[in-house]
C-alpha cells in the first residue's frame, strides 16, 4: 500500500494515528487531533483506511436513554409527586379540598393516584402515610434517577426504567454507534513523512482540460473494483435493443426497411410464393385462419395468374403443382405465418426497381409454447433485387451481417422451400456448435415471373429470438417476453 492512494483526510486521520500506533482511538479522538469539527469526515476517512486495510473499525451498537420533554420539565420544575410530597409534608391540614386548592386540575388528578401507589392513604378527605421515610426515599430515587440521563440502558435500573417507561414522554430510547479505530500492522509500517496533505483533483471538468492546471496536479485515485449500488434508469427491453442494433446493421449496408400489416390474406402469404394449396403448413395447426377478415378481395388478374403457375406452370418452363386451384383460397384472411409475404408485395409494387429491402418484425405460427418455440415471434426479412445477383451475393450478405453481430462463423447448408432454387439454410457458430438460424435462397421465377419482376431476387428469412438466446446467452426463449424486471434489469446493454 502506498500512501498515495490516499485521499488527503485518509491521510491525516493516518497520521494522526501513527502519532500512537497502540491506541484505540475514539470518534472524539480522531475529531480532537485531526482538527474536525464534522464526523462525518472523520467516519469517512476511517472507512477509507479500513477498506484499504490500514485500520481496523470496531463498531458497538448500545442503546441510550435520554430525557423526553415531560422528563426534562420534571427535572427543572419537579416531579409531581415530589411537589406534592412537599405540599403535604408542610400543610396544615393535608385534605383533598386544600390540594385542589394549591394544584391545577390536571396535576392533582394524577398527583392523588401517584401518592396512593407511594403509600400515601385517604380517609375521610384527609390523606395520612404511614412511613413517611419511605416515601421521601422512593421519590428521590426517582429524581436522581432522571437526573443521571443520558445513559447506556444496560446500566439502569430495571424497576425504575419500566416506572418511567410507563409515564408518557418521560424517556426515550435511542441507539447509538460507538466507533474506534486501531491501526493495523499494514498501517503501522507507513512512513508518517510521506503522509502530506496535497491538493487533489476529484473530477476531470473541461476547465481544467482546457487550462495546462492538469500537468501539475494530483488525481484521486478510484477503486473500480470496490463494491457499489448500481444505478437503476430507465431502458429499453434487450429485444428491442437487438432490433435497433439491426436495423442499424442493415441501413449500414445499403438497405431499406419495410413496416407492414400482420393481417393478411393466404394469397401473397402462400399462392405468390409457389406454396401448393394442399401444403401441410396451410392447415389450421399450422396458421392461425381469421374470423374476422375472414376473406380480402384480391384482384382477379393476379389470382388468375396464381391459378395458372399453380395448375400448369405458366410461361415459366415450371410444370407447376397440377390439379385444383382456389381463389377463395387465396383470399382467407390470416395472420402472416413469415415476412417474406411482405418482402414478395413490395416486389410486386416495384418489379422493375432494383433494391435491398429488409423487416424486423412480429409472424403467428401455432406452435407449442416450449423452451424453443413461440407461437409470436419476429423474423429478420430481407430482399436484394438487382441484376446478376447471384448465390455467393448472399452467402456474402448474410456473412457480412452475421459478422456485424459478431458472429463471423456462418455456413450454408443445402434446404428446400418452396418458393426458393437454389435453398439454403444458415447455420452460426456459437460455443462450438452450428445453429441453424433461419433459411435463404432464389426466388423461383414461379414467383417472379407472374409478377414481372425483372431482375434475380435474393431472399432470406431469419429468427431474431433464435438469435437474441445466443445474444443473451439464454437456453429459454420464455425468458425474452415474462417481464421478469431483476433478469431485465441485469441484461447487458446490446
Ligand atoms: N420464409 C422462410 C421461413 O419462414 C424463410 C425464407 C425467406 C426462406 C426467404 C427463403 C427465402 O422460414
Amino acid at each position: 500500500m502506498e500512501a498515495d492512494n490516499l485521499v488527503n483526510t485518509e491521510r491525516r486521520m493516518l497520521k494522526v494515528m501513527l502519532t500512537d500506533a497502540t491506541k484505540v482511538w475514539s470518534l472524539s479522538d480522531i475529531l480532537a487531533a485531526c482538527d474536525w469539527q464534522d464526523q462525518a469526515i472523520a467516519v469517512g476517512a476511517g472507512l477509507g483506511l479500513t477498506d484499504k486495510g490500514l485500520t481496523q473499525l470496531s463498531e458497538t451498537v448500545s442503546t441510550e436513554v435520554k430525557l423526553g420533554a415531560q422528563g426534562q420539565s420534571a427535572l427543572s420544575e419537579g416531579l409531581l409527586e415530589a411537589r406534592l410530597w412537599d405540599w403535604y409534608k408542610s400543610a396544615s391540614e393535608p385534605s383533598m379540598a386544600n390540594l385542589q386548592q394549591s394544584f391545577a386540575r390536571h396535576e392533582a388528578g394524577p398527583g392523588i393516584g401517584l401518592l396512593k401507589k407511594l403509600g400515601v392513604t385517604m380517609t375521610d378527605g384527609s390523606f395520612t402515610c404511614v412511613d413517611e421515610a419511605k416515601v421521601s426515599e422512593a421519590i428521590s430515587a426517582r429524581q436522581d434517577f432522571l437526573a443521571k440521563l443520558p445513559q447506556i440502558v444496560s446500566d439502569l435500573d430495571d424497576d425504575m426504567l419500566n416506572h418511567f417507561k410507563s409515564r408518557r414522554n418521560f424517556i426515550e430510547f435511542v441507539d447509538s454507534t460507538t466507533r474506534t479505530w486501531t491501526l493495523t500492522p499494514e498501517g503501522t509500517s507507513i512512513d508518517s513523512n510521506l503522509l502530506v496533505e496535497t491538493t487533489m483533483v476529484n473530477e476531470i471538468t473541461p476547465e481544467l482540460l482546457q487550462s495546462d492546471a492538469w500537468k501539475d496536479a494530483e488525481f484521486r485515485r478510484f477503486d473500480v473494483t470496490l463494491e457499489s449500488a448500481t444505478p437503476r434508469t430507465g431502458r429499453s427491453h434487450p429485444m428491442q435493443s437487438l432490433i435497433e442494433r439491426i436495423r442499424h446493421i442493415f441501413l449500414e449496408m445499403g438497405f431499406s426497411e419495410i413496416v407492414e400489416d400482420y393481417v393478411q390474406t393466404a394469397g401473397w402469404n402462400m399462392d405468390a410464393l409457389f406454396i401448393p394449396q394442399d401444403h401441410p403448413a396451410r392447415e389450421m395447426q399450422d396458421t392461425f385462419y381469421l374470423d374476422n377478415p375472414k376473406s380480402m378481395d384480391l384482384p382477379k388478374d393476379l389470382t388468375d395468374k396464381w391459378s395458372e403457375i399453380h395448375r400448369t406452370g405458366g410461361d415459366t418452363g415450371s410444370t407447376g403443382w397440377g390439379g385444383d386451384f382456389s381463389p377463395e383460397t387465396s383470399q382467407k384472411g390470416l395472420l402472416r405465418t413469415h415476412t417474406t409475404v411482405n418482402t414478395i408485395q413490395y416486389l410486386a409494387e416495384n418489379p422493375n426497381q432494383p433494391c435491398r429491402m429488409f423487416a424486423v418484425d412480429r409472424v403467428f405460427r401455432k406452435e407449442a409454447i416450449d423452451r424453443t418455440h413461440l407461437p409470436e415471434f419476429h423474423q429478420i426479412e430481407g430482399i436484394i433485387m438487382e441484376e446478376g445477383a447471384n448465390l455467393q451475393m448472399l452467402v456474402t450478405t448474410l456473412k457480412t451481417f452475421y459478422a456485424k453481430m459478431g458472429y463471423p462463423e456462418v455456413r450454408v447448408r443445402p434446404a428446400y422451400f418452396p418458393y426458393t432454387e437454389p435453398s439454403l439454410e444458415i447455420e452460426v457458430k456459437w460455443r462450438g456448435k452450428w445453429l441453424e438460424l433461419g433459411g435463404a435462397g432464389i426466388f423461383r421465377p414461379e414467383v417472379t415471373e407472374p409478377l414481372g419482376i425483372e431482375h434475380p431476387v435474393l431472399a432470406w428469412g431469419m429468427g431474431l429470438e433464435r438469435l437474441a438466446m445466443l445474444v443473451l446467452g439464454l437456453d429459454d426463449i420464455r425468458q425474452l417476453y415474462i417481464s421478469d424486471l431483476e433478469w431485465l434489469r441485469n441484461q447487458p446493454l446490446i
